[in-house]
């Protein structure tokens, strides 16, 4: 697996790694020619204080919201009003506090049955946005990563790491055996900027196996995006980067 160095940034702690991630983000839309700019987001807890972040004044009012196009990652199949939404996450840590078009908020609608609804988002991402190799490209994926090395809701050893051609497909948490939706490892690997947001003393260790014993293996899924690209960007903390760092 190769990886640049350079493209692995340690920060002190996780609120000045979110200050220096929402200016990273505002970079990137700025040097983006299109009329439209499409984010993944991640869920879970990390990339909270991330969100929480680029909402404040001082990075909001340089993004034109307008341009932005919000897609999910991966999400639970539960309703949007549920604790465990990441759509419930990111509205109360991000849009609530943004003027966004509600037609650039285009949710996992994790209410609806899995299959159907697996369908309807895949057909979606396919319509809206540009493609390359035969797959929709997003222009920023931002990743979290399981202790267990999961990204997304792609979980360690499982069939959907296999998809070549289905954009999302239904998931299974292998603990709790929640019913997930997530995007699909080609379509990961195939956007302009794939950066992974990992923070806690808890995922140092998954770090030192994935960017130090760079084993690439379906055990641990997030070292899979990294086989066949070279630049995607690391935003850890120390704690979680601690064993990078000399
Ligand atoms: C989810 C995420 C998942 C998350 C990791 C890390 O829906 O939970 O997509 O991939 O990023 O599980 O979760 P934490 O940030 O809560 O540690």
């Amino acid at each position: 697996m190769n990886y640049n160095k350079e493209n692995i940034n340690i920060f002190k702690n996780p609120q000045i790694l979110a200050h220096n991630l929402a200016q990273s983000f505002i970079d990137e839309i700025d040097t983006n020619q299109s009329d439209k700019f499409s984010f993944a987001l991640a869920g879970g807890n990390t990339p909270q204080i991330f969100y929480k972040t680029l909402s404040l004044d001082q990075y909001s009012r340089n993004i034109n919201w307008n341009r932005v196009l919000f897609f999910w990652g991966d999400e639970r199949c539960v309703s949007p009003e549920s604790n465990d939404s990441n759509y419930k996450m990111v509205k109360e840590s991000l849009l609530n506090n943004i003027e966004i078009p509600s037609d650039n908020i285009h949710r996992i609608k994790g209410e609806h049955e899995p299959h159907r609804e697996t369908r309807r988002y895949s057909d979606l991402i396919s319509k809206l946005l540009p493609s390359e190799n035969d797959l929709p490209v997003f222009d920023f994926i931002l990743l979290g990563l399981g202790t267990d090395g999961h990204t997304a809701s792609l979980f360690p050893d499982s069939n959907n790491l296999a998809i070549k051609n289905e954009v999302c497909s239904v998931a299974t948490h292998p603990e709790s055996g929640q019913t997930r939706i997530t995007l699909n490892l080609p379509v990961i690997m195939n956007a302009r900027d794939v950066v992974f947001m990992v923070t806690g003393k808890k995922k140092s260790n998954i770090i030192k196996k994935i960017l130090i014993n760079r084993k690439v293996t379906s055990h641990y899924p997030a070292s899979l995006v990294l086989e066949k690209r070279e630049n995607v960007r690391w935003f850890l903390d120390n704690e979680a980067g601690s064993p990078l760092i000399k």
